[in-house]
């Protein structure tokens, strides 16, 4: 009898356990608000779902997550972390400079991480040796995303391929009545289309010199006049109601034909994607003209944060779903973006997706692959956002060209 008690004991012990297992679950904060955004995040919850683990989801809208790290930074005060943070390059080194992320060293080893992420990525998933973050992605800015109606419409017969075709063709949609440029009005949208400006204009060192190095010379040059000059053309292209549009409203004037372009990042593919577009017939992409064989990248990456033991177990296996090859493909196939992994082959992928991994390794292997500014891959936050208050005063009419060079120049010292 005694021994039967015991068993039962036993048995329910074990009952509770499996509930505590079948009960493990992940908080992960992220800025993927928009339609093909939450498509692509799909992708990610039904594959830990699969695997038991609840997901408990924190959206704080707003692209280039700064409203997402601002709640990050109460969240972490409060002594509450979520598991895992979509973050972007200086960000996650800045947070694993204070002591606040965990360590994936000894899954990364089991995983061989180190052999598989570009070492332009692990750059930002490592500090001082450690794995902190796992990449889920490259995306890069020196995009064009394109109506074909509207092309042809307009009597646009190539794609741009110089700065001064990209203008005769948006001059022509112009006249045939429509948007040349859909933008929205917000900062990190304005740096955005800057990066490709830079590239176009200054070539690849001379944007690593102002944007990376922060050399005074190259902020404060002739060059740097043209690239302001140029934003300045752009500036006529948009329309009268772009001020504060959501970056995908943006993608979405193209995607309906109201407007002929969008230079935005590729997770405007996205968006076509999910409304059903298909690159080559719905729409076209290629690199902002004058930038072709450079790429300004940026990667989303799960910063992990010190959990409670509790929290350990699911936090490494989302670590490890997010880095499995097979989800990289499937999730950035949706996303817009690329695998963060080399050995991940382009079979799923769009034409736009496999010219973007084409792209990146030969950009990788020329030196020609450079952090975006805009998304938090060349300088630190803080320089960051005092360039994204030039431009945007510039873009806006508050600053002329010169101004801006001069106040571009001043910001990169603070
Ligand atoms: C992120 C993308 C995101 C975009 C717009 C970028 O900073 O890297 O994943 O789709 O912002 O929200």
């Amino acid at each position: 009898m005694r021994q039967l008690k015991l068993k039962l004991l036993a048995v329910a012990a074990a009952a509770v356990w499996t509930g505590s297992v079948s009960a493990q679950s992940v908080e992960v904060l992220h800025w993927w608000t928009s339609g093909g955004e939450a498509a692509a995040l799909g992708v990610l919850k039904k594959t830990l779902e699969a695997d038991g683990i609840k997901w408990n989801d924190m959206p704080v809208a707003g692209g280039g997550g700064e409203q997402a790290m601002t709640a990050l930074r109460a969240r972490v005060t409060a002594g509450n972390p979520p598991t895992a943070v979509q973050m972007l390059g200086f960000d996650i080194q800045d947070w694993a400079k204070q002591g606040a992320l965990g360590d994936l060293n000894a899954l990364a080893a089991k995983e061989g991480w180190d052999k598989t992420v570009p070492a332009a990525l692990q750059r930002f998933s490592k500090y001082n040796g450690k794995w902190i973050a796992a990449p889920v992605n490259v995306h890069s800015t020196n995009w064009v995303w394109a109506n074909k109606a509207v092309l042809d419409k307009a009597g646009v017969k190539d794609l741009p391929k110089t700065w001064d075709e990209f203008m005769a063709a948006a001059d022509k949609i112009q006249k045939a009545g429509l948007v040349a440029l859909a933008h929205g009005g917000q900062p990190w949208q304005e740096a955005t289309m800057f990066d490709g400006v830079v590239l176009s204009t200054g070539g690849i060192d001379f944007y690593r010199k102002a944007l990376v190095e922060l050399d005074d010379k190259s902020l404060n040059s002739p060059t740097m006049e043209k690239v302001f000059a140029r934003m300045s053309q752009l500036r006529k292209l948009v329309d009268k109601d772009f001020s504060g549009r959501d970056w995908n409203l943006a993608t979405a004037m193209v995607i309906s034909g109201k407007a002929g372009f969008q230079i935005m990042g590729d997770w405007a593919k996205g968006e076509f994607i999910n409304a059903k577009k298909v690159p080559g017939k719905d729409f076209v992409c290629f690199r902002v003209p004058g930038s072709q064989g450079m790429v300004s990248f940026n990667s989303d990456q799960f910063a992990m944060f010190k959990v409670g033991a509790d929290k350990a177990d699911s936090q490494m296996k989302l670590a490890k779903a997010i880095m499995d090859p097979a989800f990289q493909s499937a999730f950035n196939v949706v996303k817009g973006s690329v695998p963060a992994r080399t050995d991940v082959p382009n079979k799923a992928f769009d034409d736009c997706g496999k010219k973007g991994m084409a792209d990146l390794a030969e950009a990788n292997t020329k030196n020609t692959l450079i952090g975006s500014m805009a998304h938090g891959h060349s300088v630190p936050a803080s320089i960051k956002n005092a360039f994204y208050d030039v431009i945007t005063r510039h873009f806006n009419g508050d600053l002329n060209d010169k101004q801006a060079v001069a106040e571009l120049a001043k910001a990169a010292k603070n």
